[in-house]
């Protein structure tokens, strides 16, 4: 058996894309009714990754951290809250239009595809003097045409009438374009009923929605996706040294998750918005190259001073030390779980040739698959080996999960449909286990080799191999 194929092949976009719908890890949205572009739904095993990806995160965030508290807020909050954060203003990306075929394109986006430097906080005249100079090179994507309208900006906030009986809907209330708003007007709440001192963090993992312009690649840029962010509060002084903590925190926690160092890169952004002091993405090594997985940045007085501002009420932090009263600065890391989740996917994508055959499967680190075990009687048709995988699955569903029984077609096929959901070992019931020492063969996803394990000793077994 060989391990052929690590490789960042052409297709590998399309062989992930085609096995997360087949074996159940994510679906198109609304299918039967043609889809909706930029949202997708989780299938049974889309739902157990995700799961794990947010329970990793939430104990390396929160549980292994005394000095980070968890918290849920709502999606719908008070619209003033995106009026203060400058979301109603300013959350925007660069849009043309082409004046062909109406396909609307994100201006910052092709030109980057072309090789230009751009990003969505140039001011209009600057990208609109971009895509001039380069509008020779711009080819619509739907009809191939070069006839474009100017760019104009185009508010990525998703408007909603929840709270809004106005009959012209002037009162539109949102749904939240990014988690961290809920933690920042909940700072006081939170300081005053755990009685922190800084410098320490609130983490929140939860929806959030954006009316992205051309949502694109999979998972990567969607309309509705979950967040993982974490909001550090520290004192003037302290901001850029847990700044670099938090940088070096990030970065082990990520690798911890099973993906190799060479497919992360730092990214630092030259192009600050006024605020920020410094502000760095983690990178992977998606199909298409490196690109954006989760962001780091250090955001100073900003978000609390302009809460203070818009709602009236003194945010600031009384040191009870040295009796100083300032607002609090904010180191923030934010990720997404769908572009975490490809990316896992990508990482874990491997074929190799297994017999005669090309086998695809998951080669996931065993704590974050899916699916833990699987047990099979060899043959359906024999009731009492049935009936002792059927033991053998309750004995270990009382210890490990989430596992699964299996008894659909034969052995060779069973293997290949756990090892395409990633699953980390199988577990057969076969003759010699009723009729010879009580032992069951444990198969290993990667190696494809079998051990003969007791019965006895197989929940221990297992769990010392589930890390
Ligand atoms: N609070 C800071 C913030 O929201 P961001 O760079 O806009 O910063 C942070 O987003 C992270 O959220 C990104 O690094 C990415 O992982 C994820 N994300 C942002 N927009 C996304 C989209 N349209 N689809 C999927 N994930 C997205």
């Amino acid at each position: 058996m060989t391990d052929k194929t690590k490789t960042k092949d052409s297709d590998l976009m399309e062989k992930i894309v085609s096995l997360c719908k087949r074996r159940g890890f994510v679906y198109p949205s609304s299918e039967i009714y043609g889809g909706f572009a930029g949202i997708y739904d989780f299938g049974p095993m889309g739902v157990e990754l995700e799961n794990n990806i947010k329970a990793h995160w939430w104990k390396w965030m929160v549980h292994k951290r005394q000095d980070i508290l968890g918290l849920d807020s709502s999606i719908f909050m008070n619209p003033k809250i995106w009026e203060a954060s400058g979301h109603t203003k300013g959350f925007s990306d660069p849009l043309a239009e082409c004046k062909e075929c109406n396909n609307r394109i994100r201006v910052d986006k092709v030109l980057e595809e072309i090789g230009i430097k751009a990003d969505e906080k140039m001011s209009e005249e600057n990208i609109n003097k971009l895509f001039d100079e380069h509008k020779k090179e711009i080819k619509c994507p739907k009809c191939g045409k070069q006839n474009f309208t100017k760019a104009k900006k185009f508010n990525l906030l998703v408007k909603s009438n929840l709270g809004d009986f106005t009959e012209s809907g002037t009162a539109p209330s949102y749904l939240r374009g990014e988690t961290c708003q809920g933690i920042y007007v909940n700072v006081k709440n939170v300081l005053d009923s755990n009685h922190m001192k800084l410098p320490f963090g609130i983490a929140q993992v939860g929806k959030a929605f954006r009316n992205e312009i051309a949502p694109r690649q999979f998972l990567f840029r969607t309309r509705e996706f979950e967040q993982m962010e974490m909001q550090y509060l520290t004192k003037p002084d302290q901001e850029m040294i847990e700044y670099e903590k938090l940088r070096e925190y990030r970065w082990k926690a990520i690798l911890s998750l099973g993906i190799k160092e060479e497919n992360l890169k730092w990214h630092k952004h030259d192009n600050l918005v006024f605020y920020a002091k410094e502000a760095y993405d983690i990178e992977y090594n998606y199909p298409w190259g490196f690109d954006e997985m989760e962001g780091i940045h250090a955001r100073g007085t900003y978000d609390l001073t302009v809460h203070s501002e818009g709602s009236g009420k003194d945010l600031s932090y009384l040191d009870s030390e040295t009796n100083e009263k300032f607002i609090p600065h904010i180191i923030e890391s934010s990720g997404g779980v769908g572009r975490l989740f490809f990316a896992l996917m990508c990482e874990a994508y491997t074929e190799d040739i297994m017999g005669d055959e090309t086998r695809v499967f998951l080669k996931f680190k065993p704590n974050i698959a899916p699916v833990k075990v699987a047990v099979f009687p060899l043959l359906k048709n024999k009731p009492d080996l049935v009936k002792k995988a059927k033991e053998v699955f309750e004995m270990l569903n009382e210890e490990i999960y989430p596992i699964m029984f299996d008894d659909n077609g034969n052995v060779g096929k069973r293997y290949r449909r756990q090892d395409e959901i990633g699953t980390p070992f199988c577990v057969t019931v076969d003759f010699d286990t009723i009729e010879k020492d009580d032992t069951v063969t444990v198969r290993d996803r990667d190696t494809g080799t079998q051990e003969r394990i007791a019965v006895k000793e197989l929940v221990s077994y297992l769990k010392s191999k589930l890390v």
